[in-house]
């Protein structure tokens, strides 16, 4: 891991074609339930990020057999099911990997014990383990389901859950959890949120029912469900094509294509709202990879103007606004981002940390319990300045916005922790300077 900090610079436009990295929620949905079902699943196109690197390991710690054939090519032989591993589970600084796992896990009667780094230490596991414990399952942990902690699943009983936030993760857990459950289970989601793991789950052969009551999803996933291995073919990352196409929009004179992304519905809310701010965003080259729509997205320089978000969408960009804030920074116009309280409790306290990034490189945010307020350009009359040292708290998202703020800002901007980055896109700074932006260590 690099201890310097990077510093990125103003400079030239940005121009260029390049390919979004592996979705990572599709990337550990892939490994789990691979891992999960009964024979050979091939992945194409996995994140190889440390995150995901995690999951595979924790797949290999409770029995599959987990191969890299080749750059993004992954085999994973499922033995049908989860057996008791030796050691202790390090997730990493994966949230998605260490609840989606210990939902799976709670199916069999087995003990495991979690740990995750510093950042998911933190992290609220009650979320999950809620639910989990109305199934039958137990556990033993740190205060509020902190990590470190030991799961005993096995003999679950369905149940129907109301998610109490807008959480996939929580919904995923609950199904991976219904498929070893008496009765099956329903999840009733208040807020769609993304849906990679029913979509994947029909994929692997299992039957999964959805309907809309008043607006309101169930899912639900019937007894005795049987996966059986299948080839994922993973498409690029929405959240992290975010970067190099707000930076295209920051950047005068820029234009760059990012190939192969993701279009799924519940995961575009960033590109709507940039639209709305009045981006110069073209999608060409539509079609279906493995059951999601994905296309080609191109992002020219745009005069931007600052919107309110509808509080409603958070769920479909909940990990872009930190970078939708650093767009904002550059906007005619307040920007308005209500509704994201959840923003709080990721791999940091986002709202807090962006809000204090932005401030350091001087730009104008008032921040509230639960949204922020991007001031903006006031016209032209308030450039975005720069210049600020942005303490990440190893949080890659983070790091990555306030690392494209510098690109257009009137001065440098510096990062700590750059490491943090590999988590979800490790060819993050090679991408961009191949773009033509100024990255460096600092
Ligand atoms: C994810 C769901 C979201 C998101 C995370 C990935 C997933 O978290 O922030 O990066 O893959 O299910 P929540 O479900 O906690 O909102």
């Amino acid at each position: 891991m690099t201890t310097a900090g990077l510093k990125s610079a103003p400079g030239g436009a940005l121009r260029g074609t390049v390919r979004a990295p592996g979705d990572k929620s599709i990337s550990h949905r892939s490994m789990i339930l691979g891992a999960l079902a009964s024979g050979t699943t091939t992945i194409e196109g996995l994140l190889e990020g440390d995150d995901v690197l995690a999951t595979a390991r924790a797949m290999q710690a409770f029995g599959a057999r987990v191969e890299k054939e080749g750059v993004g090519r992954w085999r994973v032989e499922g033995k049908g099911g989860f057996s008791e591993p030796s050691d202790v589970i390090d997730c990493g600084n994966a949230g998605t990997g260490v609840r989606l796992i210990m939902g799976a896990a709670a199916g069999f009667a087995m003990c495991s014990t979690f740990t995750g780094d510093a950042s998911l230490r933190g992290r609220p596991m009650g979320r999950v383990l809620d639910p989990l414990a109305r199934m039958g399952a137990t556990w033993f942990g740190r205060d509020k389901g902190r990590l470190p902690l030991t799961l005993k699943g096995g003999a679950l009983r369905g149940l129907v859950y109301t998610l109490p936030m807008a959480s996939a993760q929580v919904k995923s857990a609950v199904l991976l959890a219904g498929l070893h459950a008496e009765g099956g289970v329903e999840v009733i989601e208040p807020e769609a949120t993304r849906d990679h793991t029913e979509r994947m789950l029909r994929a692997f052969g299992a039957e999964v029912l959805v309907e809309d009551k008043n607006g309101v999803r169930h899912v639900r996933l019937p007894e005795g469900q049987k996966l059986k291995g299948t080839h994922v073919q993973v498409p690029g990352d929405p959240s992290s094509a975010a970067f190099p196409l707000v930076a295209a929009l920051i950047v005068p004179g820029s234009e760059v294509t990012v190939e192969g992304v993701m279009l799924n519905v519940l995961r575009t809310g960033l590109f709507t709202t940039l639209q709305e701010m009045g981006a110069d965003l073209t999608i060409s080259n539509v079609r279906v990879e493995s059951g999601e729509d994905v296309g080609d997205i191109t992002a020219r320089h745009s005069q931007l103007k600052g919107v309110v978000v509808p509080p409603e969408r958070a769920p479909a960009m909940i990990d872009e606004y930190p970078i939708l804030a650093v767009a904002a920074a550059f906007a005619d116009g307040p920007t308005v981002m209500r509704g994201i309280g959840e923003m709080r409790v990721k791999e940091s306290d986002r709202i807090a940390l962006t809000a204090a990034g932005l401030q350091a490189c001087g730009v104008m945010v008032e921040e509230e319990p639960e949204g922020m307020t991007v001031v903006g350009t006031k016209g032209g009359n308030h450039p975005v300045r720069g210049g600020g040292k942005v303490i990440t708290h190893g949080d890659h998202r983070i790091a990555m916005s306030h690392l494209i703020l510098g690109l257009a800002a009137q001065e440098p901007v510096e990062i700590d922790e750059p490491g943090m980055i590999a988590t979800s896109f490790p060819g993050f700074v090679s991408l961009m300077t191949g773009l033509g932006g100024s990255i460096v260590e600092a």
